[in-house]
Parts: structure tokens; sequence; C-alpha cells
């Protein structure tokens, strides 16, 4: 392993466990390593992208921030997969409901990521690749959701480059073809995993709606944000 440390990433080899849970929020990474997790190490601290790597009932796991925008996980989850050797990443996330009947609250997962942004550009496919979650990490994220008893969507997301944009009713095609939820990451994620012949997972918690006035408490961003966490970790240890 001759590219590490990375720009990027201080940990060294064999810091990392084989899975690693991304929330795009360090301090989330923080959070989850403390709450969450026995035997905890810090391993990156580079540009204050929490890094961390514990013991999970008996199995060792790690979590990173992300940072915002296919850009950012574009380059952490490149570096994770090529020179630390993890073979799945799960980002755990929010996202702003499209649907009618996703509501605030509610955990999504990503089965495939619909993409606005160059970043897909550069694997010269040509017409449109479909970028997809694992299907292992897919169908144990259903299975644990189920024994949790949490209700979770299954679906199409939209990964997009801009938060705030000048198009108008720009989620509106996406809205009439049942995409469940926008957030900012997964898109760039799935790529990687599919690029590098590794794995992939998005399981999002919905923060706001699109098109409705409604907004999560701090208070729901905390439970919320504990349900999809569960099935992260469920998940990531089978
Ligand atoms: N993450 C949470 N809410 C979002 C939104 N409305 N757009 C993009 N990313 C998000």
């Amino acid at each position: 392993m001759s590219n590490i440390p990375t720009p990027h990433i201080e940990a060294k080899a064999g810091d990392f466990a084989k899975t690693v849970l991304m929330p795009g929020d360090p301090l989330r990474a923080k959070y989850i390593a403390e709450t969450y997790f026995e035997q905890v190490r810090c391993v990156n601290q580079v540009r204050g992208m929490l890094g961390y790597t514990g013991i999970y009932k008996g199995k060792e796991l790690s979590v990173m921030g992300s940072g915002m925008g296919m850009p950012s996980i574009g380059i952490y989850s490149y570096e994770l997969f090529h020179f630390y050797d993890v073979d799945n990443i799960i980002r755990v996330g929010s996202a702003g409901a499209i649907l009618d009947d996703v509501n605030v609250m509610d955990v999504v997962i990503g089965m495939g990521a619909s993409i606005v942004s160059d970043y897909p550009d550069q694997f010269d496919c040509p017409g449109h690749l479909a970028p997809l979650a694992d299907y292992h990490l897919l169908s144990t994220a259903v299975e644990s959701a189920k024994e949790l008893g949490t209700p979770v969507r299954v679906g199409n997301i939209l990964s997009e480059d801009a938060f705030y944009t000048d198009r108008q009713n720009s989620k509106d095609c996406f809205r009439k073809m049942g995409v469940l939820a926008v957030e900012m990451e997964s898109g760039a994620l799935y790529l990687n995993a599919a690029r590098a012949g590794k794995r992939a997972l998005c399981i999002l918690t919905i923060s706001d709606h699109i098109y409705k006035p409604e907004q999560l408490t701090s208070e729901q961003r905390q439970t919320g944000f504990g349900k999809m966490i569960e099935i992260a970790l469920e998940t990531a240890n089978r």
C-alpha cells in the first residue's frame, strides 16, 4: 500500500476496518464512534474530517465524515476503497423528500442514484450508466430494518451538485419518475464503488420536504438519526 497516507487521510495501513460508515458531518462521525463503539481510536483529523475505528458488538468498524457533495465523498471513498483496502462504505445522511408520501423522519434506502452532476463523465461510459447500491448491503439493510421494526422506503434517490439552484422546478421531472428524495453524495459513492469493484449503500433520514413546508425539529432529527444508524450498524455487522 504505497499511496498512504494520502493528501486527505493521515491514517496508517490497517487503521480502517473493512466497513466504514460515512455521515456527511465529521462531528456526527465522532458522535457515532463515541456512542456506539468500544475501544475507539481516532484515525483521521486532516481538514477536520474526523475518522474513528472501534468495536461494535465484537466486530471492528470504522466511521468517518464524507463532507458535503460528490467531489468530497468522491475523494474520501476513492482513498478508502483504493488505498485503505476498505470493502464496504455505508453512507448515513439526510435527504429532502420529493414524493408526497415520503415524510420527514422517514428512513429511505437508495437502491439507485440518479445524478445531476458532471461527476459521471470521468468514467467515459456512453449513454447513462445506472449507479446502484450493492445488492448484498441493500438486502441486509432491509432485513435489519424489519428486525428492528423500522419501516423503510427503498428506491431511486437523486444526487445533485447544487443545493441552491437558479433552475425553476428542478425536481419536478424526478417527482414524476417516482424518485423518493434528494441528497448530494450517493451518486459519486455508488460510481466509485462500482469502479473499484467494492460495495456501497446509502441510508438516509428525511430532514425536509421539497414540496411541503416540513422540517425536522432538533429532537426529531436525533431520533430519526438513531434509527438510521441502528440499521447501518446491524448491516455492517453481518
Ligand atoms: N439533504 C437534506 N435535505 C436536502 C435537500 N433539500 N437537498 C439536498 N440535500 C439535502
